[in-house]
């Protein structure tokens, strides 16, 4: 738990508060969007070496390692390299990172931009590798032909210019939890589409406020003005028929009729089914509201589906996950999401680091964090495994969600994905908070990303 301590203590949610929090930080830079700060790095590192270093004796080389992102995945991680340790007799070191990924390419990035060694191996989100290609190691002739039991889809889009930067370590995508036990009370079901889950998610929670639970919810999500808002987001428009915001050619897509009734629905759950403190939660604060047994829906990845079945999870045996809905006549869409591990470039042991790499995103691995922690596997064979089945029916169940999951435009939009994005999940916020209609914010969104394409080369 030691990397929590150190989020709860000094991270927090987001850079900003941490900055707050800590005063020994001064915010001087801003990224994007994100307000960082050079002496972030040394604070985190220091953080690493004091209290979230965690493995073992010394002996052969030390690797540092970031590997933590939400949910139990610190404690998994930090299992599985504990072994290693066991195994090779190289020390483990954790670096602690904030939770929420836009914060973590941040800091990543400073990182890369002082060529530092502090950090061996980093976990890489699936919308990363073209982003910062140019600062990972070609981990092809580490693998050793490894690589072709996980996915092709995620091989490929960990392979750029025709190397190997990242190896697959977990998949994801959204999908809808939902409470059986209330859903069966007030005689509804799963609900297919957007307005049939808007109209549940009201009937229910009306229906257990009058019954004296005031803090009742209808819908929980993550609308927080960050990259887990263009996830949802990317949801809600391509289930309503509006596209991926550019589209595999490049063109920028977004500003269209459906997109705009997608956000518009969304902007209606505020203050409605939705609490408006939806407006900064991120994947914990949804999660934090639902296991408490506030909400009836919520909209998830599957690492919250372990933690929602643990033995002091009030909501143990009354959740149900399915699809998220479509909207209309449209198709349902869950974003596709998940995390690699990749070497840093600049680590001064990239073979023993490419060993740890190749051991973490190992099948036994994959198999012990996806029965445990309802961790996607990045290998098929494993959704075949009787006990990764039974830990986990939805995966079996949603297997085609999974495999056809809806790519954000990373590979369309290269190096210039999180400027993309972050465009996208300003103008999502800005509608979601009643500061601007639909077509207005996606008329300038389509100004904007056409400025920006325009300047970049794609
Ligand atoms: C999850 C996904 C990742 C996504 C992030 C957004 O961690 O795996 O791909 O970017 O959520 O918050």
């Amino acid at each position: 738990m030691v990397n929590h301590e150190i989020d709860s203590n000094c991270f927090g949610h987001n850079i900003q508060s941490a900055l707050d929090i800590c005063p020994d930080v001064n915010s001087d830079n801003n990224f994007q969007g994100i307000s960082v700060n050079v002496n972030t790095r040394n604070y985190i590192l220091a953080a690493a070496l004091g209290l979230g270093m965690a493995g073992a004796q010394a002996a052969g080389v030390t690797i540092t390692v970031s590997c933590g992102t939400v949910g139990q995945d610190f404690e998994f991680c930090k299992k599985a390299t504990d072994e290693w340790s066991k195994k090779t007799g190289n020390t483990v070191k954790h670096l602690t990172i904030p939770q929420s990924t836009s914060d973590i390419l941040g800091l990543f990035r400073q990182m890369f931009a002082a060529k530092s060694a502090d950090v061996d191996v980093i976990s890489v989100d699936v919308v990363w590798p073209g982003t910062i290609k140019s600062h990972l190691l070609d981990l092809g002739p580490y693998a050793k032909g490894a690589e072709k039991a996980h996915f092709p889809a995620l091989v490929a889009n960990n392979t750029v210019d025709g190397k190997l930067l990242a190896m697959p370590w977990f998949t994801d995508a959204g999908v809808l939890y939902y409470r059986k036990d209330l859903l069966a009370k007030y005689g509804e079901k799963a609900p297919t589409t957007w307005d049939e889950m808007t109209a549940t998610a009201k009937k229910v929670m009306d229906g257990e406020r009058k019954a004296g639970n005031a803090d009742m919810q209808g819908y929980v999500f993550q609308g927080k003005a960050y990259e887990g808002l263009t996830c949802n987001a990317l949801e809600w428009v391509a289930s309503h028929g509006g596209g991926s915001i550019v589209d595999a050619s490049g063109k920028v897509t977004v500003n269209n009729p459906q997109a705009a009734k997608a956000l518009a629905t969304a902007a209606g759950w505020i203050g409605t089914i939705s609490p408006t403190g939806v407006l900064n939660y991120g994947e914990e604060d949804a999660r934090g509201v639902f296991q408490k047994g506030n909400s009836v829906f919520m909209r998830n990845w599957p690492y919250a589906w372990s933690l929602s079945q643990g033995s002091d999870s009030p909501v143990k045996d009354k959740v149900g996950v399915v699809n998220l809905p479509k909207g209309g006549d449209g198709k349902p869409a869950a974003t596709l999401g998940g995390w690699q591990l990749s070497v840093v470039k600049y680590s001064k042991n990239p073979a023993v680091a490419a060993d740890l790499v190749m051991y973490l995103t190992s099948p036994d691995v994959q198999k012990d964090r996806a029965i445990k922690g309802s961790y996607n596997p990045t290998i098929p064979a494993l959704y075949q495994d009787a006990a990764v089945l039974q830990a986990n029916p939805f995966f079996g169940t949603l297997y085609e969600t999974f495999v056809n999951a809806v790519p954000r435009p990373a590979t369309a939009t290269g190096q210039k994905y999180n400027e993309v994005s972050a465009a996208f999940w300003n103008a999502a916020h800005t509608v979601l908070s009643g500061k601007a209609k639909p077509e207005e914010a996606l008329k300038s969104l389509d100004a904007k990303l056409g400025q920006v394409r325009r300047g970049a080369n794609w």
